[in-house]
């Protein structure tokens, strides 16, 4: 059964050849890469989120495998919580490399959704078997209930949402960039740089009920995979010039990374 919920009138959808319709009979097309637009407003977040070229440099910096090990543990919690044919739901997906990871890896009828509709456009063509859509997370287009397990990497964070689309016993699990994360990527850009704090999102109505920690260490081999890399922290909104120009010198980086999946069920 579709997890989708039609955004103008919250009726079920189905889907015929090409085009996504609900009992109401309102029409979504189906973009040439496969994915649907379901904002309501009709308007993705691509004036203010990544850009073309920010979203590709995403993708080929994750195609690396650089941070595999977050996208092996959030597979392994999916095959802990959740069962063979649940549904599963990427929300924030971005270009789709964690969506991608876990579908080819476990039989789950996976969703993923993003407000940006370039980032969408690259994650459908993945061709991984995930159902992919546009839509804003204040407002997720998925029935109440409906979603087994989800996940949510490194994006704005909304329970009560989160809450709503949970079936009972359901999941979702959130990464939080652990103390040493990019600790080797702040030594370069910070003379006395800071460790993390590990601060939890404010989750209210959900609990947690596991925390899974990831440590790995990185060595990145030429000057566009450490560009790539810092162009996807928040360092590279506010970093001193010096600093930035003390990373460019760089032609490798080695950096542990650190995060910590934290699941919740709903109280
Ligand atoms: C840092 S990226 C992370 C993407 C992906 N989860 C990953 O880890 O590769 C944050 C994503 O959140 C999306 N985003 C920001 N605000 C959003 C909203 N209100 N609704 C849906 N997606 C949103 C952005 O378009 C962007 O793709
Ligand atoms: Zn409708």
């Amino acid at each position: 059964m579709n997890i989708l919920k039609c955004p103008v009138c919250a009726g079920n959808m189905n889907q015929q050849e090409k085009i996504l319709r609900c009992e109401n009979n309102h029409c979504f097309d189906n973009a040439k890469e496969g994915y649907v637009n379901l904002l309501s407003a009709r308007k993705s977040g691509d004036t203010t989120g990544d850009n073309k070229a920010m979203a590709s440099s995403r993708r080929d910096f994750l195609n690396k495998g650089y941070y595999e090990p977050l996208a092996q543990a959030v597979c392994d919690c999916l095959a802990r919580y959740s069962d063979d044919g649940g549904s599963v739901l990427d929300i924030c997906c971005g270009e789709g490399y964690y969506t991608a990871y876990c579908a080819e890896r476990l039989e789950r009828d996976f969703y993923g959704f993003d407000l940006s509709k370039n980032m969408v456009r690259l994650a459908a063509k993945r061709k991984c078997g995930a159902r992919f859509f546009v839509a804003n997370i204040a407002s997720i287009p998925v029935r109440d209930g409906a979603v087994q397990a989800a996940f949510h990497l490194f994006a704005p964070f909304h329970a009560p949402e989160f809450r709503r689309i949970l079936s009972d016993g359901g999941v979702i699990m959130t990464a939080i960039p652990g103390k040493h994360h990019l600790f080797g990527l702040k030594q370069a850009l910070y003379d006395a740089p800071y460790y993390n704090d590990e601060k939890e999102p404010d989750a209210e109505g959900l609990e947690v009920v596991e925390r899974v920690h990831v440590l790995s260490e990185i060595t990145l081999g030429s000057q566009p995979d450490i560009n790539a890399l810092f162009q996807m922290t928040p360092y590279y909104y506010h970093t001193p010039t010096e600093g930035m120009n003390r990373l460019q010198t760089l032609e490798t980086l080695t950096t542990p990374i650190e995060f910590v999946l934290v699941i919740y069920k709903k109280k």
